[in-house]
């Protein structure tokens, strides 16, 4: 249930991607983490009145969030993982793309509605599934065995703690305490680390990207689905939010030789951009054509 009218999130870097995508009039545009459509609403401008607009996104409440905002014959918005991208641009009747754009992770919205679990000052039970229907809550991520516990803590949150967090959590399980809303698991965390909001931090991630398997779409949209649908001289910009994401987009555009990659280091926000919107501080925004024929 969303607890919210409108959406609250705030685009990352918008005028690099604007400039670096070299958007013109007739493109067809992808763009595989929709959100809000902070991104794909100014995209669709510059792409018509012949360009197209195909956009995905795992999590219902964010594509009513978005179709509130873009509401357009050329924009065509699926319900589904960028992985699927070759299926949703069958059901477009589109064979291929001239830009993409991912913007991984989470929005402000999601992290904001107290009923979805992803943000720990938003309270709620411990769900953090982009789609209430996929994937495994983060409620149950924790009734596992204290090593698969400790092993998501130490992976996907980096958490030097993760051994004492995991022993913690199993320890309060057994006491008939199981850890059902945000504010346990934060208590809990707590309890191990001393107050302190990085911890915290990590252990939220390293759940939220467990119970989507975030990383393993990432991996097979840049590995897999992105060849299947770039045309050549297609421009792909993606932007992570911590190194677990950027490393995998990094090697990937650097292990296919097709793509030339397009920013030699990322391209990171301004600091006049960090200070209006801090969430663009860990931002790291990498460009790539696909030259197949190189
Ligand atoms: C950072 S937000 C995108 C914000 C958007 N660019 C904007 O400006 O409004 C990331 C979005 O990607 C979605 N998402 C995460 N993983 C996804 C996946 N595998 N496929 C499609 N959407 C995904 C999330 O639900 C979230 O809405």
């Amino acid at each position: 249930m969303m607890t919210q009218s409108a959406a609250i999130h705030v685009p990352v870097m918008p005028r690099e991607v604007l400039r670096l995508l070299q958007l013109e009039p007739g493109l067809t545009v992808f763009d595989g983490t929709l959100g809000a459509a902070g991104h794909s609403s100014q995209i669709l401008p510059r792409i018509l009145p012949d360009g197209l607009l195909i956009a995905t996104d795992r999590d219902p409440m964010m594509l009513s969030f978005a179709r509130a905002r873009l509401n357009h014959d050329q924009a065509m918005l699926y319900q589904a993982s960028y992985v699927d991208a070759v299926d949703v641009l069958a059901q477009s009747g589109v064979r291929g793309v001239d830009r993409v754009l991912l913007d991984l992770g989470l929005s402000s919205d999601q992290l904001a509605d107290r009923n979805r679990g992803f943000g720990f000052d938003a309270g709620g039970p411990l769900d953090m599934r982009f789609c209430c229907d996929e994937g495994t809550s983060a409620a149950d991520l924790l009734l596992q065995s204290q090593e698969q516990i400790a092993a998501i803590l130490a992976t996907w949150g980096e958490e030097p703690a993760a051994d004492r967090i995991a022993a913690e959590i199993v320890r309060l399980r057994n006491s008939g305490a199981a850890l059902q809303t945000t504010a346990d698991l934060v208590a809990c965390v707590e309890s191990v680390t001393g107050r302190n909001r990085t911890p915290v931090t990590r252990v939220f991630q390293a759940l939220r990207i467990a119970a989507n398997e975030e990383l393993q779409h990432v991996r097979r949209m840049l590995e897999e689905t992105l060849p299947q649908i770039v045309k050549p001289q297609a421009i792909v910009a993606v932007i992570s939010f911590h190194s677990l994401e950027d490393r995998i987009v990094k090697n990937a555009f650097r292990t296919n030789p097709s793509w030339t990659v397009l920013t030699s280091s990322p391209v990171t926000a301004q600091p006049a951009e960090i200070r209006i919107n801090p969430r663009s501080r860990p931002a790291k925004l990498r460009l790539a054509r696909w030259e197949p024929e190189k």
